[in-house]
């Protein structure tokens, strides 16, 4: 089986029983009249209307959008290097996680970068779920001379009133160990913090 066909079913296998991934998707490219072999990226367009009734049937509505973002990283669409995740529990810490590591991937990055920026991403939406009511994960691909992923987080939180004391490595927090965001910012090859009583916007970068 081509890697294209393995990564529809490694995604699909995280939203629905294996059995029925390899049905959905063996359904979808014997009618598409393409050879599972030989799936090429552009291909996904072509299996997307034919895996939509699948999906429906077997993956939650709140999920559901989650899919069809990592199916569309897959195929390389130019159109779409910017998603965002809402983040208020634990399962979209971890959705978030898997979007950032599919954006990389299919940005060609390096493990140990894709790597990297899923700390990032674990590590913000998890502050953003141990010290606020929700936000959200913004994960924007720059290409260019340099290419980049843009991790924002953003959140209606209290604020970080002792930002500099947290940025100096000399905080221990009660709750963790008070190291994630001197990580966060250790990792990012650019890192910008903006935060008030109003909320907290954190921006990382890092370079692929
Ligand atoms: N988004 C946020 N909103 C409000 N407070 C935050 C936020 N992120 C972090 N904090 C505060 O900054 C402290 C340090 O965060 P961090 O470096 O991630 O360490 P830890 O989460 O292990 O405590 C936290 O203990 C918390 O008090
Ligand atoms: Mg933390």
């Amino acid at each position: 089986m081509s890697s294209i066909y393995n990564q529809l079913i490694a995604i699909l296998t995280r939203y629905m029983s294996g059995v029925n991934a390899h049905g959905i998707l063996g359904n979808a490219v014997r009618q598409a009249l393409l050879n599972p072999d030989q799936l090429h990226p552009r291909d996904i367009e072509i299996l997307i209307p034919r895996l939509d009734r699948g999906i429906r049937l077997f993956v939650e509505v709140a999920r559901q959008k989650q899919l069809w973002t990592e199916i569309e990283a897959l195929s390389g669409r130019r159109e779409t290097p910017s998603h965002t995740v809402s983040i208020r529990s634990e399962q979209d810490i971890s959705q978030a996680r898997v979007l950032a590591k599919a954006m990389c991937e299919n940005a060609r990055a390096k493990s140990f970068v894709t790597q990297k920026v899923a700390t990032v991403v674990s590590e913000l939406a998890r502050n953003i779920v141990s010290y606020t009511q929700g936000g959200s994960i913004e994960l924007v691909m720059a290409e260019g001379s340099q290419a980049r992923i843009l991790v924002r987080a953003t959140d209606t939180g209290p604020g970080i009133p002792n930002i500099d004391e947290v940025l100096s490595g000399r905080y221990r927090s009660a709750t963790g160990l008070g190291k994630g965001l001197v990580g966060v910012k250790r990792l990012a090859d650019r890192f910008n913090i903006r935060t008030s009583k109003n909320g907290t916007q954190i921006e990382a970068e890092v370079h692929l």
